[in-house]
C-alpha cells in the first residue's frame, strides 16, 4: 500500500507491539530498519520475527547519553518513530512522587531525547505515540492523562520548530501488544469488555497503528497533527 523502498527508518520501541507492528509493516513496505529498546534478547526475537534483514540498537531511552550517542552515531534516518515507553498506572495517592516522575521520564522525557537527538532528512518525519487518556481523563489515570497531553503538546512545537521534517503522534485507543503482560486475566477480560462497548467492538492490533503512522511518514501534507486511532473510544 506505502512504498518505503530505500528509505532509511529508526523505530524505537520496534522490539515489542505497536514498534515492531510499525517495523515489519516498513520493512515490508522496502525501508531498511533499525529498531531500538534496551533488551538485546526481545530486540533479537523481534528482528527474526520480522525478517527482511531489520537491525537492531540497544538504547534506554531514559539516558540521555545513551539516545544521543546512538543517534550521532547512526547517522540520517528518513523517518524515525518513537513508540517506547514504560509506564505505571495507578491512582496518584498509591504512587510516590518518584515513581510518577519515573514513568515521566520515560515516555515524556524519552520522547523529547529521541526528538532532540534524532537526524532527520528535511523530506522525512518524526512519529510520536501518545494514547487517548490524553483527552479521556478517568479515575486512576490521571499521570497517564498528563504524560500523554505532554506528549501531543509536544508534537505541536516540535512540527514549527523541525520544519521542513514533519512531526506528527499517533493516539492510539486500547491495543493488544505485550504491554499487557503484567495483567490478571480478570483484567484483560474486563479491557476487552469495554472495548466491546467502543464503535468498532474490539480491541485494535498493532498492524492496525503501524499502518496509520506509516500514514504520517508519507503523507507530505501532515504535519502538527494529533491523529485519534481508537476504533470510537472517545466517542
Ligand atoms: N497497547 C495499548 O493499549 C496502548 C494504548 C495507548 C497508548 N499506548 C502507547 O503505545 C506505545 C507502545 O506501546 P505498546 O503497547 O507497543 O507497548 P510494548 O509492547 O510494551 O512495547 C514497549 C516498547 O518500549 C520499549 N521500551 C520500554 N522502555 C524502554 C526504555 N527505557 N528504553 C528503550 N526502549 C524501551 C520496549 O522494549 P525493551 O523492554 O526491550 O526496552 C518495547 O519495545 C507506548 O507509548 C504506550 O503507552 C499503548
Amino acid at each position: 500500500m506505502f512504498d518505503l523502498k530505500g528509505k532509511r527508518i529508526a523505530v524505537v520501541g520496534g522490539s515489542s507491539g505497536i514498534g515492531e507492528g510499525t517495523a515489519k509493516a516498513c520493512a515490508e513496505a522496502g525501508a531498511h530498519v533499525v529498531i531500538a529498546s534496551r533488551s538485546e534478547g526481545k530486540l533479537k526475537a523481534a528482528a527474526s520475527r520480522i525478517g527482511h534483514g531489520v537491525e537492531t540498537a540497544t538504547i534506554d531511552i531514559r539516558d540521555d547519553a545513551s539516545v544521543e550517542n546512538y543517534f550521532a552515531a547512526a547517522g540520517r534516518f528518513d523517518h524515525v518513530v518513537m513508540s517506547a515507553a514504560e509506564v505505571r498506572i495507578a491512582p496518584v495517592k498509591t504512587l510516590t512522587v518518584a515513581e510518577a516522575q519515573t514513568a515521566m521520564n520515560s515516555k515524556f522525557w524519552g520522547s523529547y531525547r529521541v526528538a532532540r537527538a534524532a537526524q532527520i532528512a528535511d523530506n522525512g518525519s518524526l512519529t510520536l505515540v501518545s494514547g487517548a487518556a490524553a483527552v479521556r481523563a478517568a479515575k486512576g489515570r490521571s499521570l497517564q492523562t498528563a504524560i500523554n497531553a505532554a506528549v501531543e503538546a509536544l508534537t505541536k512545537g516540535l512540527a514549527l520548530e523541525f520544519a521542513p521534517v514533519r512531526v506528527n503522534t499517533v493516539s492510539p485507543g486500547v491495543v493488544e501488544t505485550p504491554i499487557w503482560s503484567g495483567l490478571d486475566e480478570a483484567r484483560i477480560a474486563q479491557i476487552k469488555e469495554m472495548a466491546k462497548r467502543t464503535a468498532v467492538g474490539r480491541v485494535g492490533q498493532p498492524e492496525e497503528i503501524a499502518q496509520q503512522i506509516i500514514a504520517c511518514m508519507t503523507n507530505r501534507f501532515m504535519t502538527g497533527s494529533i491523529i485519534y486511532l481508537d476504533g470510537g473510544y472517545l466517542l
